[in-house]
């Protein structure tokens, strides 16, 4: 499917996105291996999301879909899950495969995951190393780095792992095994990453803790909850960035997630010189939300690095759109990690941006990029069948004379469906 936008006009809009996707992921997971029925709303009913639903089914979980957003999950407890008839297939969601990884370590049968062309390329490794520390028998392609992944659940012993990486989905998945070892396991990380994981399963009843860098975890049972997932921060940052790259533009996102390890994109849209407001700041299911307003007017390059990459590192993409339409350079350094996301974001950018004239460049860690230009032109597109980099060459669309159109584009519903709606029903197009 092509998408085909054209350049915006400012636009006021106030809007709802849809669920967040990590914590979609984890309310399926978790409430799966809890005692009772746990009810989901506003679940992401996104390609990927629906893949972990598709995968806990294959492990003998009742789910019922009331609506696209509202999941109720029949428990089975920590020890009720059943062996697949056949290989669980993840399609293209990281979160999907390295956190099944960890949760069927521990179970006393035989499973198989693998998954697209982009999911058996990425890096499995760093959840194969901590798991088989804990005694987990896995194996993969590659030297056991890379998908289809066989797994022979084991008892698990518990580790302390220091991981090498700032990753949600490999300290996920040490703690979602360590819920099946004898004893306490811990991980620490270099960064910290989102911790979604942790406060979903506290708020489960397990017993967590964290302590500054590191998360800790007993064996322990779970019990259902009742979970509203707050609107994804990774799919409004679209929204949030078309606003602050149009001047005189305004929106407002309704009931977005605001977990203070995903709001990096609100502090560099701010820094650069977006006008942001929060209202309504509450909690909800263990997790901050709040209504998003930003206005758009000119946008100032900046530099970016360090620990504040893992709290944007899905933002990277459109932080790029956001750079080319700022005065002066823009800097993002740390991002060597966006090489194993769904593409390689940091060469798909990259290339897709200079087809509308961005002066941009890979670095070995990162990208530069010098905006200001005041005219860029729209152009025909790769998705590289990555959603993200779908979603941020649409939105470099918006800022371009002419028409833009996004070849492959069927991939944006892995996180966003409504995306092309959403953004027709702002009624810019010039
Ligand atoms: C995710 C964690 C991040 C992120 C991905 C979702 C999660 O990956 O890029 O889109 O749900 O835990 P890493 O933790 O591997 O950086």
């Amino acid at each position: 499917m092509d998408l085909t936008v054209k350049k915006y006009k400012p636009f006021q809009s106030v809007i709802n996105v849809p669920g967040d996707k990590s914590i979609s992921h984890r309310s399926v997971m978790i409430a799966a291996i809890a005692n009772g029925v746990s009810t989901i709303d506003n679940f992401l009913p996104g390609d990927d999301c629906l893949s972990t639903v598709r995968c806990m089914r294959q492990l003998g979980v009742e789910i019922e879909q009331l609506s696209p957003a509202s999941l109720k999950v029949h428990g089975r407890g920590l020890h009720g899950l059943q062996e697949a008839g056949d290989y669980l297939d993840v399609g293209n969601s990281g979160t999907t495969i390295r956190f099944l990884s960890g949760l069927l370590a521990g179970q006393e049968f035989f499973s198989v995951l693998t998954g697209d062309a982009s999911i058996r390329r990425r890096p499995m490794g760093r959840v194969v190393t901590p798991l088989r520390q804990m005694g987990a028998q896995i194996w993969g392609r590659n030297g056991d780095r890379l998908a289809p992944l066989a797994i022979h659940g084991s008892r698990l012993q518990p580790i302390h792992y220091d991981s090498p990486v700032a990753s949600a989905q490999v300290k996920s998945a040490v703690l979602l095994a360590g819920l099946y070892a004898k004893g306490e396991t811990s991980v620490t990380e270099p960064a910290q990453s989102r911790d979604h994981t942790e406060r979903m399963l506290a708020g489960f009843g397990a017993d967590i803790r964290t302590d500054g860098l590191t998360a800790v975890i007993r064996p322990g049972e779970l019990s259902a909850q009742q979970v509203l997932v707050p609107g994804d921060i990774s799919s409004a940052a679209f929204f949030l960035t078309a606003a602050a790259i149009i001047p005189g533009a305004n929106i407002t996102v309704r009931k977005l997630g605001l977990n203070s390890t995903r709001t990096g994109i609100i502090e560099v849209l701010e820094a650069m010189g977006a006008i942001i407001e929060i209202n309504n700041r509450r909690t909800v299911s263990g997790e901050e939300l709040g209504d998003v307003t930003v206005t758009g007017q000119g946008l100032q390059g900046i530099e970016i690095g360090g620990e504040l990459i893992p709290r944007l590192i899905d933002e990277i993409p459109v932080l790029a759109v956001a750079a080319a339409l700022a005065e002066g350079q823009t800097i993002i350094r740390d991002a060597q990690e966006l090489k194993v996301k769904e593409s390689n974001r940091l060469e798909a950018v990259t290339y897709e941006l200079k087809r509308f004239g961005v002066d941009i460049n890979e670095t070995a860690d990162g990208l530069l990029i010098r905006g200001g230009r005041k005219q860029y032109t729209g152009a025909v597109c790769e998705s590289y069948h990555d959603h993200r980099i779908a979603m941020a060459c649409t939105l470099m669309g918006l800022a371009s004379v002419g028409e833009t159109t996004v070849r492959s584009a069927e991939c944006i519903n892995i996180s966003f469906p409504g995306f092309a709606q959403l953004l027709a029903d702002l009624g810019g197009g010039e």
